[in-house]
């Protein structure tokens, strides 16, 4: 690639790009929108995380970047995929509730509700008409990211906020049960 990368700047919680709803991108193929894709894809790989809303890079438009590891799509990997102008669609009203993390908030995480499968379309990097159907946690991560377009954060949608809380102590708190489960079981 002969275009120079950036690594760009997280917005955390409580800025207000993070609070506002973005608007849709006019021409998905326009240089600035695969300048911003690319240094989105930059970032994310820097970090690690699963996915990435423009508005988290101070960029109030509809795009998002994100992938699916195998482990948490029964052994189907979806790679790294952007999706400019993202529409979502539930197909029923199933709910589920995890655990979830962002990286406009640092070292938190809390457990949301979401629909467990759900209709995506949009447009591809490359501007072509793109859609499909998610589902569990694949739905979960669309949910998440697509939200971040509205100037909503996963905290707004958690219906117990004595699920939320710093990942080291939740996830303490999580393997102390399991291991209580466990002996019980045993
Ligand atoms: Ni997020």
């Amino acid at each position: 690639m002969s275009e120079a990368m950036s690594i760009l700047k997280i917005a955390r919680m409580g800025h207000p790009v993070l609070a506002s709803v973005a608007r849709p991108v006019d021409d998905p193929t326009a240089p600035v929108i695969r300048r911003l894709l690319v240094d989105m894809l930059e970032t994310l790989d820097d970090i690690g995380g699963v996915g990435l809303a423009a508005p988290q890079v101070h960029v109030p438009l509809r795009v998002v970047l994100y992938q699916v590891p195998a482990a948490r799509n029964e052994g189907q990997a979806i790679p790294l995929r952007a999706l400019i102008n993202p529409v979502l669609e539930p197909l029923d009203d199933t709910m589920a509730e995890d655990w979830e993390a962002c990286l406009s908030l640092p070292g938190l995480m809390g457990r949301v509700p979401r629909h467990t499968r759900i209709r995506w379309r949009g447009r591809a990097g490359d501007g072509s008409p793109v859609e499909g159907v998610a589902e569990g946690f694949h739905a979960r991560v669309l949910q998440h990211e697509c939200d971040h377009l509205d100037g909503v954060l996963y905290p707004q949608r958690m219906t117990d906020m004595a699920a939320f809380g710093f990942a080291e102590e939740v996830r303490a708190r999580l393997a102390a049960v399991a291991s209580v489960q466990g002996s019980a079981r045993g």
